[in-house]
């Protein structure tokens, strides 16, 4: 059978992001099951009505590629209790034109990490907000926020935290399967 392709936005986008080592150990224990196709957001343009119609190729290459998705996956940083701007720019290109949300539909998970005490809880309740407008269908549990360890600036995920994240990365295959079985 052939594997489920994900649709990957991770909203870190320095060059060290602890977000983006996340998504690399998450990638890792789900890739039996589901093929990652991360876009980079940052080539982005910002989203303009007078652009909507006639975007450059860039966005057209993003665009398509989130139509040919079977699922998406959201992984975010925490800034001032909410998720980066450059995130929401990326999910605002594919919604638009009106009438034309990409996003219908697709199954979703939204996992991320920082180092305060919520662990991007904050920037996950706001982000939830937003996909559900766009009528994704997230997995709600298990809520995959955590502050991270230390050693994940090294590039290492000691458990729990590792154990944690291989239970969402399963949950998440499981989720999807299930939605494209319906
Ligand atoms: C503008 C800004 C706002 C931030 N706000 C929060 C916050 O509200 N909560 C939090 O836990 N960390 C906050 N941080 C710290 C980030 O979570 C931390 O820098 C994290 O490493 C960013 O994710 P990344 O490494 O994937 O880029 C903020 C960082 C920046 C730059």
């Amino acid at each position: 059978m052939s594997k489920h392709k994900i649709i990957v936005l991770v909203g870190g986008i320095s060059m060290n992001s602890l977000n983006q080592k996340l998504f690399d150990f998450f990638k890792k224990e789900a890739a039996s099951a589901l093929e990652f196709d991360q876009f980079d957001i940052k080539a982005l343009p910002f989203y303009s009505q007078d652009i909507e119609n006639n975007p450059p190729a860039v966005a057209v290459d993003f665009k398509n590629r989130v139509a040919a998705s079977d699922g998406a996956l959201f992984v975010t940083p925490e800034y001032n209790r909410s998720f980066p701007g450059v995130l929401k720019n990326a999910i605002d290109w594919a919604s638009r034109p009106y009438g034309h949300n990409l996003w219908t539909g697709k199954p979703a998970y939204i996992i991320g990490t920082s180092p305060g005490a919520i662990g991007t809880f904050g920037a996950q309740s706001q982000l939830r907000l937003v996909l559900s407008f766009l009528d994704l269908k997230l997995l709600n549990q298990p809520e995959c926020y955590f502050t991270f360890p230390k050693e994940l600036e090294g590039g290492k995920l000691p458990s729990p935290a590792k154990d944690f994240v291989k239970l969402c990365a399963t949950k998440f295959a499981e989720w999807v399967a299930n939605s494209a079985s319906k």
